[in-house]
């Protein structure tokens, strides 16, 4: 018999919408939530992107954080699912928020611009999916406007994102000539209405039969030659669809749609409930750990801060990861070795908080925190686990720190160690000089460091230039050599925040002289290696 827990778990479906900017994840997203009822109107879900023209002015970085911290999750009921969607930032600055964001998913939709096609940011995250294995669907959005052909598109995705693709619907022509799709997945048509805004679905027409001498009359004896033959060719070059090859991430179904015009939405979240995996194992340092477990773990993938600056405390998002956590229960905090209750866990439901009682595997709860958790931190019922894949990504941008205020040391010491736990950049310590640097993915993040320290913590930070390539984390599987390494290379060795031990490479060609030269160290993109 299943229990109240495993049944519970069964239902979740945690994913995340990836994209580069404006290609409609925000769009999609809203129309997801009106699907389940989460949201009631178009435009409660706001844009939580950063215009270019805005990037140095700090009103919009904390209005982008309010929001960020709003639609964190975005949770709702459908077809007898619930479905939890993790945001993730698509400014290419906050690229490692999201590579964590996915750490905490199960699987992925991917928006695509059909007349953009794939472009930059796409291919970085998808490329996170693809290490990870995350099943991944993908949406060709904008269809109501003129774009590239279907074909091409998908031919497209398999070079660019390395991804095996199948139609799961087909789109009738596009741009103005855009009638409709084939529901390929459940052999129907559904016509496209644009004066249908909001696409209800009773007042969409459905076709089972290619043939319907109806349907020809309807979109028009080219347009239905066009599909019937176009259909035929995708049965012909295309694999069917197999579930369990999707599972694995060996195989993404492609849906076509105009999200703004909700069209080809429904189909989507409709085959997304039937075909999207339930909560996945995850690996810890010491074992797998299952979701149905009875005993509750989960780990830390993202840390907000108030956006009151009067209250220091922060919200950690908690990955539940097997079992059920429960309000005011005492958990191990693994890496402190010591107990926490929560008295308000709170679940998110697009533009709300609820405090929650109880939460199972797949979900995600936030919770106050004053300054005990970082990321990738773990909770557990007593078991000593680490959950692994949250590394820190090798940093591009680099600035040396300087206290700005001999009076204020303290907070900015406080302020930077704060900051570096909810993973906005990461601490370099050179072993020479003790000289600190701060490294960023882009440099959006430097700006917000300085601003944050000096409204949060009333400290004062000066950036000196430091020329910088990489930093890269190195390890041997000789202690000695490591240790000869680092004496011979002293001006270029620092340490992270963990005490792992990294290379400062000024350039592209010391960074090859150093591999070259040394080829008994191992030089790491990543802080897990
Ligand atoms: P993002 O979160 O991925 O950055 O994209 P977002 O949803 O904000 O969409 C970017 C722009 O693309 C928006 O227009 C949105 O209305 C438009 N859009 C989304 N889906 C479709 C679609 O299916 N067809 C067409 N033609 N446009 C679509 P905007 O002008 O930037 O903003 P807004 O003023 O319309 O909100």
């Amino acid at each position: 018999m299943m229990t109240k827990q495993n049944s519970e778990i069964a239902k979740r479906r945690t994913f995340g919408i990836v994209a580069h900017p404006d290609a409609g994840k925000t769009t999609l997203t809203e129309k997801l939530l009106l699907f389940g009822g989460a949201i009631q109107e178009a435009g409660a879900v706001k844009s939580n992107k950063i215009k270019k023209s805005t990037t140095s002015d700090f009103m919009e970085i904390e209005r982008q954080r309010g929001i960020s911290v709003a639609t964190s999750v975005m949770a709702f009921d459908y077809a007898g699912k619930k479905i939890n969607i993790l945001d993730t930032p698509g400014h290419k600055d906050f690229a490692e928020d999201t590579y964590r964001t996915l750490t905490a998913v199960d699987s992925v939709i991917v928006v695509i611009d059909v007349a953009k096609g794939v472009e930059e940011q796409t291919e970085k995250l998808v490329e996170v999916c693809r290490m990870r294995k995350t099943p991944v669907i993908v949406f060709i959005n904008k269809m109501d406007r003129p774009g590239k052909e279907a074909f091409d598109l998908l031919d497209e995705v398999e070079q660019k994102l390395m991804l095996k693709v199948v139609p799961l619907s087909w789109p009738i022509g596009m741009g103005d000539r855009f009638q409709g799709v084939y529901n390929l997945f459940e052999e129907r048509i559904v016509l496209f209405r644009p004066d249908n805004k909001q696409g209800r679905p009773e007042e969409t027409i459905e076709f089972t039969d290619l043939d319907d001498p109806e349907l020809t009359r309807l979109i028009g004896t080219d347009a239905a030659k066009e599909l019937r033959e176009e259909v035929e060719m995708i049965r012909g070059v295309y694999p069917a669809f197999d579930r369990e090859v999707y599972l694995r991430g060996a195989v993404s179904p492609v849906f076509f749609g105009s999200a703004v015009n909700n069209f080809g939405v429904k189909e989507l979240l409709d085959c997304f409930v039937r075909i999207a995996p339930p909560p996945l194992p995850r690996p810890t340092e010491e074992r797998q750990v299952l979701p149905e477990e009875e005993q509750f773990a989960g780990f830390v993938f993202k840390i907000h801060a108030n956006m009151d600056p009067r209250h220091r405390d922060r919200i950690a998002f908690l990955r539940i990861c097997s079992g059920t956590f429960e309000r005011n229960t005492n958990y191990l905090h693994v890496r402190q070795g010591r107990k926490l209750k929560f008295a308000n866990p709170t679940s998110f439901m697009a533009d709300r908080k609820e405090v929650i009682e109880a939460a199972y595997a797949g979900d995600v709860v936030g919770l106050y925190d004053s300054g005990n958790f970082k990321i990738g931190d773990t909770l557990t019922e007593g078991e000593e686990l680490h959950f692994k894949g949250i590394p820190s990504f090798s940093p591009e941008q680099f600035r040396r720190v300087v206290n700005g205020d001999p009076m204020k040391s303290k907070q900015l010491a406080k302020g930077i160690d704060q900051l570096m736990d909810e993973g906005v950049a990461q601490l370099f310590t050179r072993g020479v000089d003790n000289a600190q640097i701060i490294g960023t993915v882009g440099a959006l993040q430097f700006d917000v460091i300085q601003y944050r320290l000096e409204h949060e913590y009333g400290a004062t930070v000066i950036y000196e230039p430091i020329n910088l390539y990489k930093a890269l984390w190195v390890s041997s599987k000789d202690e000695k050599a490591l240790q000869a390494f680092a004496e011979r290379r002293r001006q270029q060795i620092a340490v992270d925040k963990e005490g792992r031990m990294v290379y400062l490479a000024e350039s592209a060609w010391t960074l090859q002289m150093a591999r070259d030269n040394h080829p008994e160290i191992e030089f790491h993109q990543t802080s897990e290696y």
